[in-house]
């Protein structure tokens, strides 16, 4: 007998954005640990969606082998819970490789910046490398990364299916951020993406003004 009749059973999406957030609220934690305490964490987190993968990627290999399996296959990708948990382990490609961006640009200039479609953003000395910054500028909005000591701004969409990276947990020793709704993580300094390699964060050309990071969004 349902125990709680009156409530609607959850939906496969409710189930998800539940099972995100709970993702989201145990990354969160981890960014309080200590610095040696994170990185056995990160480090076991890694292990464990090593073994994941190797397992998940049989599983795949093998439904591709068989022609009923691969129909099979074709429908479960359908399922967001499988698509995202295959994504994020690079085993399936969820949209095509975006197109290279500008190139990144930083400059130190000392004259006020010109009007040529540069945004002001953030003093520069509030950029971190421990924390991504986010705002919007130009209709855009922007990512900002300190990795190996210069900025980088990016558009602040992960490339598996948009969501923002600001609370995203960085690992600074490698220089990597990862997403907190799935996992997908990306070198902080290029934005390529090292969960699915054929995906990119979209770069945008940065400059420092008189100490104002200034973008020009694309
Ligand atoms: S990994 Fe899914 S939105 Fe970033």
């Amino acid at each position: 007998m349902n125990a709680n009749p009156s409530s609607d059973p959850p939906s496969a999406a409710d189930d998800l954005e539940a099972l995100a957030s709970r993702v989201d609220r145990a990354i969160e934690a981890l960014n309080s640990l200590e610095p040696a305490a994170r990185e056995r964490a990160i480090a076991a987190r890694e292990a464990i969606e090593a073994f994941h993968k190797a397992g998940l990627t049989t599983i795949v290999r093998r439904l591709k082998a068989d022609p009923r399996g691969k129909e099979l296959l074709f429908e479960l990708v359908d399922d967001p819970g499988v698509c995202a948990l295959l994504a994020m382990h690079g085993i399936i490609r969820t949209q095509p490789p975006a197109a290279p961006g500008p190139p990144l640009e930083l400059v130190q200039i000392q004259m006020p910046g010109d009007s040529s479609g540069w945004h002001p953003g953030p003093r520069a000395d509030e950029v971190t490398d421990e924390k991504p910054l986010a705002f919007e500028a130009g209709g855009a909005k922007i990512l900002l990364l300190r990795a190996k000591g210069e900025i980088r701004a990016f558009r602040n969409a992960c490339a598996h299916v948009g969501l923002p990276l600001e609370r995203g947990m960085i690992d600074v020793e490698a220089s990597v951020i990862t997403c907190p709704w799935h996992g997908f993580r990306y070198a902080a300094d290029t934005g390529e993406c090292l969960s699915a390699p054929q995906c990119q964060l979209e770069p945008f050309p940065i400059r420092v003004v008189g100490g104002v990071v200034e973008v020009k969004p694309s």
